[in-house]
């Protein structure tokens, strides 16, 4: 199985920005350590800071991989090009939130992308990736 993780803005700052909320964990690191958890998956990582660059990642990958996992960061929030893109594509995509949104300022409360996802994790940290991940292989 093919799994593409897809991080947005700011996100590469994983381990440095306002830890408090995200924690001290780069991406990198995580990322390792989820590879070794799954050693039948194909799990590719992408990040980018530039809306078009993630909206690229999703055209090259969405018709032939098996799942995406996407924090979209801010974008999650304004972005009706990312939304159209999802809805434009066939794989399967699991929006993620390494924060609960929810518990957050009410700007966070909305995504534009939701609806076009097959569904939301928030909370749980960089586990939300590992959560996306089982529900994207649970047949
Ligand atoms: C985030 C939540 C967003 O509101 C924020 O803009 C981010 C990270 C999260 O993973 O909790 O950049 O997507």
């Amino acid at each position: 199985m093919n799994i593409q993780i897809i991080n947005g803005p700011n996100l590469n700052l994983l381990g440095v920005r306002e830890k408090s909320i995200y924690g001290d964990s780069s991406f990198e690191t995580y990322l390792t350590e989820l590879q070794g958890r799954y050693p039948n998956l194909n799990i590719t990582y992408y990040q980018s800071n530039v809306e078009g660059e993630i909206i690229n990642k999703l055209h090259e990958v969405g018709f032939s991989y098996d799942g995406i996992v996407l924090n979209a960061g801010a974008y999650t929030h304004t972005s009706v090009a990312i939304a159209d893109a999802i809805a434009g594509i066939k794989t399967p995509v699991v929006e993620v939130h390494i924060s609960n949104v929810y518990k957050r300022e009410e700007f966070r409360h909305h995504s534009m992308l939701a609806s076009n996802c097959k569904g939301v994790i928030a909370g749980f940290g960089l586990d939300s990736y590992r959560l996306a991940i089982e529900s994207l292989i649970v047949k």
